[in-house]
């Protein structure tokens, strides 16, 4: 049967990953989805640069927009990253002209995700983002499709690979914080800007879309409490190890009586609990919901392969589903109120 001809545009470590995934497995994907998956075209700014991937079989474009506008593809990915263009403009251009688009760009999202979603459902195309939070970790899925019909309570978890990685390993391998950053960087975990990762804006994006589809609120990331690492010492993780604590970044966003808060900031949680032992660059999410109850999901937060997975879940998704059918609710259909997070004293 016809392929699902698709566009890749942005070839770092979450790009290479894929174009490898993809090809790899090309015969595993067409059995799992009845269709082969093919990659048409890509874009990325450095054509000579070596990335142990073959590309002589796809077209390529030096400007991503001219890759979303062209006609030779049914799903745009968008895995340039940042808010501003050229990936917004790109993942515009495709939705207008009737592409899907997948990305994992939270920080786009963050920003625009209510007036894209928006343009997506008025052209009838998908607009799926499950590698925007939480790297291989299906809570988007989990949260549009699994828990549909729980009222949501509470969602918290470790959003943040990079930071993670830094805290756990700063307590586990005694190296400075500037150390355990530049290997979480070697790595391929941390933002083009790495404070996005220390300072607590990507845990932010993150946290406010899963609020927003959790609780029916706007995206608001740049009004939430933000609170990040880079002045935890290797005292402070003593200090809590030896009251059975350990320190995590979180995000949490919960129901209050005026409205759902959201925050981000270094916490001490219990050892032992599921969140107090979950190390490296893995992700945890816990969602609380009244019918189901506690949910925590863990497992890769970021990195190449483990966002290639979830980049992949999704252009899936498309290959199987007929075209203009939406999965689940889309981004910021407002109906719950946010407040401001009031710090205890
Ligand atoms: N820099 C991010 C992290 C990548 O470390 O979690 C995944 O979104």
């Amino acid at each position: 049967s016809e392929p699902l001809k698709i566009g890749i545009a942005g070839l770092g470590t979450v790009g290479a990953a894929l174009v490898h995934v993809l090809v790899s497995r090309y015969a595993l994907l067409a059995e799992a989805c009845g269709r082969p998956i093919e990659i048409v075209a890509v874009s990325a700014r450095d054509r000579e640069r070596n990335r142990g991937i073959d590309l002589r079989a796809m077209t390529w474009f030096d400007d991503p927009i001219e890759l979303a506008k062209t006609g030779e593809i049914d799903v745009f990915v968008e895995l340039i990253g940042g808010a501003a263009d050229p990936a917004l403009s790109a993942v515009e251009a495709a939705l207008s002209r009737g592409i899907h688009v997948v990305t994992a760009n939270k920080a786009l999202l963050a920003k625009h995700g209510v007036r894209l979603a928006a343009l997506a459902e008025e052209k009838g195309v998908l607009l799926n983002f499950e590698a925007a939070v939480a790297g291989g970790i299906p809570v988007i899925k989990a949260m549009r499709e699994s828990l549909t019909g729980n009222r949501v309570s509470r969602l918290y978890g470790i959003m943040n690979g990079t930071a993670n990685y830094i805290l756990t390993t700063m307590e586990r391998e005694g190296l400075s914080f500037e150390a355990c950053l530049k290997e979480a960087q070697r790595l391929g975990y941390a933002e083009a800007d790495p404070t996005f990762d220390i300072e607590g804006n990507d845990t932010a994006h993150k946290l406010a879309i899963l609020t927003s589809l959790a609780f029916g609120t706007e995206i608001a990331a740049d009004d939430i409490y933000l609170e990040g690492i880079s002045n935890i010492s290797i005292d402070d993780i003593c200090a809590a190890d030896d009251l059975g604590y350990r320190i995590k970044l979180l995000g949490v966003a919960q129901r209050t009586d005026s409205g759902i808060e959201q925050r981000v900031h270094p916490t001490m949680v219990p050892k032992d609990s599921v969140i107090g032992r979950v190390d490296g660059v893995t992700n945890a999410v816990a969602i609380e919901s009244d019918v189901l109850g506690e949910l925590i999901m863990s497992g890769p937060g970021a990195g190449g392969d483990a966002t290639a997975s979830a980049v992949m879940g999704d252009i899936a998704d498309i290959a199987k589903s007929r075209p203009g059918i939406q999965h689940g609710p889309a981004l910021g259909k407002p109906a719950a109120k946010l407040v401001p997070y009031k710090r205890a004293k």
